[in-house]
């Protein structure tokens, strides 16, 4: 199984370019599903979740391929099942996507419940309940969602929580629907209006995607379109952090400031230096220490639980202390105990983390858990003083599209290895 081998101790400097967004992407190709003719993607990641969807796609009948620059083309009109079966759905909770899709153009769906993850309980209930408004017959047996319909209708749908995914399915659902869909309190994720703006060019009639109340006026049909996915903010943010916790200078290319307000407040306020451009955004450390950072997670345009895991590994070096509050997720500081293993005085009290920032911490062979605390224990160990080995990498490779090779180009000190703890020991 694929580790990482990080010595600590080097600078991040240097540009680096932000792949496309993979909780974008995952939606637009569970969309496609939806297209009479061809389609083209451009800037899509190249990683294990996005090989996962084409994989569940051309499973359906719908035969995507991707190219080695990330660009993906098909016609994926030419479905011969219509179900997503739990071994896929439990390594990609993202399968859940293809049920809006399936349901609103095909009438039938049967597709796994998720069930339970690393960072939480994850139900999906507010998108079957939304479905079912929108006319969808809707049974749940054997652990698998079954949803059948004749033509859904449009509905007035309201979220009692804000859910991205949810908001995406029953989006993709209201775009064939018959009449008027309103989601009011949706999800104001930049991926949400980007999945908006690819089924607007597919010929959907939608507004206000990117708000908290997104209008649809159902069509009889979408055509193929050509599109290119928006930037990763939090492979961007991932890079930042990285810069400021090592004292370094990092120009992120291709990304887009705009999405990366609130993550952005706190590099500031951790003492960077950040300037933006079009598309690019610039930190300058300048070499100092980051002064810790109380952090708050909440929906878009608050500050990202995806980018929590990053933020605890700063503060646990920082000067001070800061106070870490996880609101989105219940069970999302699996990486703290892994932390605390290099040395990071924290303490957690329920949904609070406490970090108290260390001068130094100290290399440890850690397990990483799921995607985001395997990108916190990558940025501690750029700063731990020794070689950390960061095992399981197979959650990063889900999103982090060449990691190790965008990090070395920066400067940083890390190679993938098959090796044990106890084999990188001694050699
Ligand atoms: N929730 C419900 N019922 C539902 C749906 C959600 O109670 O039917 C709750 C969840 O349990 C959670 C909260 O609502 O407490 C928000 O969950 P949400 O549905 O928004 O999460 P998601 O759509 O499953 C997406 C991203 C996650 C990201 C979250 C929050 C994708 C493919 N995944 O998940 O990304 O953390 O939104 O921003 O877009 C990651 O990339 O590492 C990742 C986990």
């Amino acid at each position: 199984m694929d580790k990482l081998l990080i010595t600590g101790g080097t600078q991040l400097n240097g540009e680096v370019r932000a792949s496309g967004a993979k909780n974008a992407a995952l939606p637009i190709l569970a969309a496609t599903l939806l297209a009479e003719g061809p389609v083209t993607l451009t800037n899509v990641p190249r990683l294990r979740d996005i090989r996962t969807t084409l994989d569940l796609l051309g499973r359906l009948g719908a035969h995507l391929t991707q190219d080695e620059d990330g660009v993906v083309r098909g016609e994926p009109s030419t479905l011969t099942r219509f179900d997503a079966p739990y071994e896929l759905v439990k390594t990609m909770r993202a399968s859940i996507l293809v049920l809006g899709p399936l349901v609103t153009r095909y009438g039938q769906a049967d597709v796994s419940l998720p069930g339970g993850c690393a960072i939480g309980a994850r139900p999906v209930n507010l998108h079957i309940d939304g479905l079912r408004a929108m006319g969808a017959e809707i049974t749940v047996a054997g652990g698998y969602i079954r949803a059948r319909a004749d033509r859904l209708h449009g509905a007035r749908l309201i979220f009692e929580t804000v859910t991205v995914t949810g908001t995406e399915n029953l989006l993709m659902a209201a775009v064939l629907a018959r009449g008027e869909t309103l989601i009011e309190n949706a999800a104001h994720e930049p991926e949400v209006a980007d999945l908006a703006d690819f089924l607007i060019a597919m010929g959907a009639r939608i507004e206000g995607a990117g708000t908290d109340r997104i209008y649809v006026q159902g069509v009889d049909r979408l055509g193929g379109a050509k599109f290119a996915v928006m930037p990763d903010r939090i492979e961007t943010g991932t890079f930042l952090v990285g810069a400021a916790m090592t004292g370094g200078r990092v120009r992120v290319l291709n990304t887009r400031p705009d999405c990366l307000e609130a993550v952005l407040q706190k590099l500031r306020e951790c003492g960077a230096r950040v300037e933006t451009g079009p598309d690019w955004i610039e930190l300058d450390m300048q070499g100092r220490r980051p002064h810790a950072v109380d952090i708050h997670t909440a929906p878009y345009p608050a500050f990202p639980t995806d980018m929590q895991a990053q933020f605890c590994a700063l503060n646990s070096i920082a000067d001070g202390v800061g106070v870490v509050a996880e609101t989105v997720f219940e069970n999302r500081f699996m990486h703290i105990p892994e932390l605390q293993r290099m040395g990071a005085d924290i303490r957690i009290d329920g949904h609070l983390a406490v970090c108290r920032g260390v001068e130094h911490l100290t290399a440890a062979p850690v397990m990483a858990t799921d995607l985001r605390a395997s990108a916190g224990l990558v940025l501690a160990g750029l700063v731990a003083q020794g070689e950390t080995l960061v095992d399981r990498i197979y959650h990063l490779d889900r999103g982090y599209d060449n990691i190790e090779a965008k990090l070395a180009g920066l400067g940083a000190v890390i190679r993938r290895t098959s090796a044990t703890a106890g084999e990188v020991e001694s050699a």
